[in-house]
C-alpha cells in the first residue's frame, strides 16, 4: 500500500451528508428551484459536436469578466469556488507557511491549505460570531501567506465589513487575502474592484448558489492580473467543463431570474428570523440564503421532525461554537411557506413530547 504524504494522512475529512437527499433540500444553500429555464433550454440544444470538443474557457471568461467589471486577464473561471481555493493554496503556500481562517467557517479552506503542508491557524469568531478583525491582525506573522474569509460567512450568515477586509489586506502584504463571496447576491457588498490597489486581494464568486448551477461546477476567481497569471499556471486549461461554459452566458443574461429569486430569499429570511424571534429560538441575523439557529438539546428531534415532513435542514452542531445549532436554507416564497408550516408543527410536536417526558 502506498503511503500518502504526511500532510494528507492527517487531513480532516469533509463528508457532506449527500446520500438520499429527496424532498425539499434546505440543507446545502442551493437555489431550491434550480437555474433559469433559459439555461435549461440552452442545455437541451447542446450538440454532440459541441461536446466532442475540449472546452474553450477564454471566450466565456471574457463575458464573465465584463459582467463583473474586470479585465479578462484579472479573472479565472474555476471548477466552483472549491477549485479557486485549491488553486490559491497551490500557488502561494509552502509547507510550514501559516494560513489564517476564522471559525466556524466553510470546511474547504482548512482542507486545501492543510493538504499543502501549511499550518492552519483557526481564529475564533467574536461574540455572536462577529468578525474578529483585531484577533486576526494579532495572529499575523511574516509566515502568514493566506487568509481566507467567507463573506457572508457559512454557516453563520455573519459578515465582515469590507473596510476591515481591506485593512487586513494592507497590513498583510505578504499574504493572499481570499474574500469568498459565494453568497454575494444575497448581501450586496463586494471587495471585487479593490484588488487594483491591493494586489494581494482576491475575490471568489460562484454560480452554485443564487444561480442554481451547483451541478455544473463553475465559479470565478478575480485578482491582480500579475497574480492571476501565476494562479492560471497551476490550473488545467480544461478545468471548467464544456457544458457549464456553454450555459454560463445564458445564465448571466437572465438577470431578472436571479433578481426575483434573491428578492424571495430576502423576504423569506426576514420571515424565518421573525419566526425564530417569536418562538424564542436564538439565531444569528444572516446576510446569506440561510439562517443558523440554536435549538440546543432539541436539535436532533427538530432535524428528524423536519425530515419526516420531507424537508432537509443541516445539523451544524459539530462546527466550532455551534453546539445545538441547525442551519436552514431559504428558497422561494412557496418553499418558505412550506418550511414555516412544517417548522411550527415540529416545534409543537417536540414541545409536547418534552412536556410529557417531564
Ligand atoms: C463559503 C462557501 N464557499 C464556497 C462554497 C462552494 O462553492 P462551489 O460550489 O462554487 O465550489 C460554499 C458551498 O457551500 C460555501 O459555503
Amino acid at each position: 500500500m502506498l503511503e500518502a504524504r504526511s500532510a494528507v494522512r492527517t487531513l480532516p475529512t469533509y463528508h457532506p451528508p449527500l446520500g438520499g437527499r429527496d424532498g425539499l433540500r434546505l440543507d446545502f444553500n442551493e437555489n431550491t428551484v434550480g437555474c433559469s429555464p433559459r439555461v435549461l433550454a440552452r442545455l437541451r440544444e447542446l450538440t454532440a459536436e459541441e461536446l466532442a470538443r475540449y472546452p474553450e474557457r477564454e471566450p466565456v471568461e471574457a463575458i464573465v469578466a465584463d459582467h463583473l467589471g474586470v479585465e479578462p486577464r484579472e479573472l479565472l473561471l474555476t471548477n466552483g469556488v472549491d477549485e479557486a481555493i485549491h488553486l490559491l493554496c497551490e500557488t502561494f503556500l509552502e509547507p510550514e507557511d501559516e494560513v489564517l481562517i476564522v471559525v466556524p467557517t466553510f470546511a474547504m479552506y482548512e482542507i486545501s491549505a492543510a493538504a499543502t503542508g501549511a499550518r492552519v491557524i483557526a481564529v475564533p469568531a467574536g461574540e455572536n460570531f462577529c468578525f474578529p478583525t483585531s484577533s486576526l491582525l494579532a495572529r499575523l506573522t511574516p509566515r502568514t501567506r493566506l487568509i481566507a474569509v467567507a463573506n457572508p460567512n457559512n454557516p453563520t450568515g455573519a459578515v465582515a465589513e469590507p473596510a476591515d477586509l481591506l485593512e487586513i489586506a494592507r497590513r498583510a502584504p505578504q499574504a493572499a487575502i481570499l474574500v469568498d463571496e459565494a453568497y454575494l447576491e444575497f448581501y450586496g457588498q463586494t471587495v471585487l474592484p479593490q484588488f487594483r490597489s491591493l494586489p494581494n486581494l482576491f475575490a471568489a464568486r460562484t454560480f452554485s448558489k443564487a444561480y442554481g448551477m451547483a451541478g455544473f461546477r463553475v465559479g470565478a476567481l478575480a485578482g491582480d492580473a500579475g497574480q492571476m497569471t501565476m494562479v492560471r499556471r497551476v490550473s488545467s486549461p480544461y478545468n471548467v467543463n464544456g457544458v457549464a461554459l456553454a450555459c454560463l452566458p445564458t445564465a448571466l443574461a437572465d438577470e431578472k431570474y436571479i433578481q426575483q429569486y434573491v428578492e424571495q430569499v430576502r423576504e423569506g429570511r426576514a420571515q424565518l428570523q421573525e419566526e425564530f424571534r417569536s418562538c424564542g429560538i436564538p439565531f444569528w441575523p444572516s446576510e446569506a440564503n440561510f439562517v443558523l439557529a440554536r435549538f440546543g438539546p432539541l436539535r436532533s428531534a427538530f432535524v428528524q421532525g423536519m425530515r419526516a415532513r420531507g424537508i432537509l435542514v443541516r445539523d451544524r452542531s459539530r462546527d466550532y461554537g455551534c453546539d445545538g445549532c441547525v442551519r436552514i436554507t431559504i428558497g422561494t416564497s412557496e418553499h418558505t411557506g412550506r418550511l414555516l408550516v412544517a417548522f411550527r408543527e415540529v416545534l409543537e410536536e417536540i414541545g409536547t413530547k418534552e412536556a410529557r417526558a417531564r
